[in-house]
């Protein structure tokens, strides 16, 4: 009896024991150094400034192209942190045993000094980096920063596709079964004792030959064969010289799976003319060397891969790398990148799709006229913090429907043509 009690107690005692080791390790690893400050001025002030110079290359809680920064208070000094912010090489060339490992762990990638960064900012930085909200990171990677989803209102073409598949299937269905419904009564009729007119019915109600035959059947089948070989025809017409899903191998098998993908490197970081003018920008091979410079390999195996020589070649002979475009609309036509992403607010992938899994860029869209305008009818515009939209937002308060981007001249010939 008292072995029996003293054995169910046993794991009771333990899982008491092991929840307050738990607790023990839980609130040791998530204490930062008393030094840095939690309060929400210093953290919103800290995030600004890692946006703007570290959210490149690190993460808060996952190792990106540098080390996840959480908790690095804890595992360094604040001075030691300090220096290595402010000009990491100097760190490492003084040989600080620390700052030498986790240089050589990230195969020697050198980062960039921030010598222009004050004491309060960075301290400013470290109370982001440790207590900055942990749902952030899920929403960087989201890639949703205040934008608004586009084409939102309306319901896409494809899906009154297949609305109207389904219903003419459930017709079919009805009528399968009306069928059916027909062919059970005149068989049960048939066993029954009729008169000779109300037999002549049933049998003539059954014979379907000659509806075959009949020259309303033949007329309704002729138009409708007619109708789709026309449309088929269009479709074609209204596509021919449309690029969709052009695919060209490019002369460096550079990677957006690999780069905006896994490492998360923001589109800007590269495509720099996104946000302030007509055209993305393709990058120079400078800015691959920001970081070729010194990975110069996948993995961190030895010697340089192939791929990343070619990087190096163009450096070299300081020659451009011959990328091959993919988009490319004719010139008759006008397209602004800055007055979609940064003013519309429309995200790449609308247009682009999924460029972050794609190991090779393809067309995504058609690029073709009626995408523009479909888009420009469906789709709102962002007026909320654009003064220049206020006045318009005023006069348009009287309509139930929001201000789409056709009501501010988006149908308009002459906004897309020269
Ligand atoms: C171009 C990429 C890049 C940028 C931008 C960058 N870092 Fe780094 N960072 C790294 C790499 C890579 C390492 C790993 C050490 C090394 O290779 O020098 C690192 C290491 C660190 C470490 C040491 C972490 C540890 O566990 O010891 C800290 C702290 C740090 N970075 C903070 C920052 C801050 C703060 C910013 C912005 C002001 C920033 N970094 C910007 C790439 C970058
Ligand atoms: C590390 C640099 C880098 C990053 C980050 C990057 N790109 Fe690119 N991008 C390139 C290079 C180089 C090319 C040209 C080679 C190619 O087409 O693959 C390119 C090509 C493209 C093209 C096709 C351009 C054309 O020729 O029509 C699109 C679209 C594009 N990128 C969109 C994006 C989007 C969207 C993101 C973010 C999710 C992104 N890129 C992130 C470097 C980058
Ligand atoms: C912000 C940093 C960064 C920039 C900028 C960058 N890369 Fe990379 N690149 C990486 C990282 C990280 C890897 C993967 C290394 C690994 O997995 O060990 C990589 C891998 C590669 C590889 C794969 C090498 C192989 O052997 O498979 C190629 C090719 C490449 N990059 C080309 C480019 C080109 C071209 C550019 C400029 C348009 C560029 N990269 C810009 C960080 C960068
Ligand atoms: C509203 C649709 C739309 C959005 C949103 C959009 N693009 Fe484009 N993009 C285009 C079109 C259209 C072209 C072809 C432009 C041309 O040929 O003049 C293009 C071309 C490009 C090119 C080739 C170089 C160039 O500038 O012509 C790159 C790179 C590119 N886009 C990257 C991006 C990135 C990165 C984003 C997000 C920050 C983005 N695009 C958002 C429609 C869009
Ligand atoms: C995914 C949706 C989308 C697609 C596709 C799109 N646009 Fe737009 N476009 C917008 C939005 C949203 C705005 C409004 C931006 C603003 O508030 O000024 C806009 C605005 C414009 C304007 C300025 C209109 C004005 O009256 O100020 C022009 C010009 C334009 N787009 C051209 C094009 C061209 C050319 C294409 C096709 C190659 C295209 N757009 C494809 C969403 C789109
Ligand atoms: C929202 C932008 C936009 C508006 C508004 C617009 N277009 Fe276009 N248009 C385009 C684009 C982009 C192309 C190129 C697409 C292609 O080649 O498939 C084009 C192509 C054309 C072409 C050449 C077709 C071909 O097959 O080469 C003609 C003609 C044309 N547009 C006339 C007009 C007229 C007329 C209007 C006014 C009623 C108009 N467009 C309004 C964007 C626009």
């Amino acid at each position: 009896m008292s072995i029996k009690r003293s054995l169910t107690s046993v794991p009771l005692k333990l899982s008491t024991l092991l929840m307050l080791f738990f607790l023990m390790l839980g609130t040791q690893v998530f204490a930062a150094n008393p030094e840095v400050s939690d309060s929400e001025e210093a953290i919103a002030a800290g995030k600004s400034i890692f946006n703007a110079n570290c959210k490149t290359c690190h993460k808060l809680d996952q190792k990106s192209v540098g080390p996840a920064l959480r908790g690095v208070t804890d595992r360094r000094s604040i001075d030691w942190t300090k220096k290595f912010i402010r000009n990491s090489q100097a760190l490492i060339a003084s040989g600080d045993a620390q700052a030498v490992a986790i240089y050589n762990e990230f195969n020697q990638l050198v980062m960039p000094n921030h010598e222009f960064l004050s004491d309060d900012d960075l301290m400013n930085l470290l109370a982001y980096v440790e207590y900055g909200d942990k749902a952030d990171a899920a929403v960087a990677s989201a890639g949703g920063e205040g934008s608004v989803a586009a084409g939102g209102a309306g319901i896409p073409s494809e899906y009154l596709t297949i609305i109207l598949a389904v219903l003419v299937i459930v017709l079919l269905l009805i009528l399968i079964v009306l069928g059916l419904i027909i062919s059970i009564l005149t068989k049960y009729l048939k066993t029954q004792p009729l008169d000779e007119a109300d037999q002549e019915f049933i049998n003539q109600k059954s014979d379907f030959k000659k509806v075959f035959r009949s020259d309303a059947f033949v007329i309704i089948i002729t138009a409708l064969v007619v109708a789709l070989v026309v449309k088929t025809a269009l479709d074609e017409l209204y596509t021919i010289g449309v690029q969709q899903g052009y695919a060209p191998k490019q002369p460096i098998a550079f990677s957006h799976q690999l780069h905006a993908g896994q490492y998360e490197i923001p589109c800007q970081y590269c495509h720099t003319g996104v946000e302030i003018g007509k055209s993305a920008n393709i990058p120079s091979a400078n800015i691959c060397m920001n970081c070729h410079m010194h990975i110069q390999n996948v993995g961190g195996k030895d010697g340089i891969s192939p791929e990343i020589a070619k990087i190096y070649a163009a450096v070299d002979e300081n020659k451009p790398i011959e990328w091959v475009r993919v988009h490319n609309l004719p010139d008759l036509s006008y397209f602004n990148h800055a007055q979609h992403v940064a003013v519309g607010g429309v995200e790449c992938q609308t247009c682009h799709g999924p460029i972050e899994e794609m190991e090779v860029v393809y067309q995504h869209s058609t690029l073709t006229m009626g995408w523009c305008i479909d888009c420009h009818r469906q789709t709102s515009i962002r007026t909320e913090g654009n003064e220049y939209y206020d006045k318009l937002v005023q006069l348009h308060s009287g309509s139930k429907n929001a201000l789409k981007v056709k009501d501010i001249g988006g149908l308009e010939c002459a906004k897309c043509h020269y």
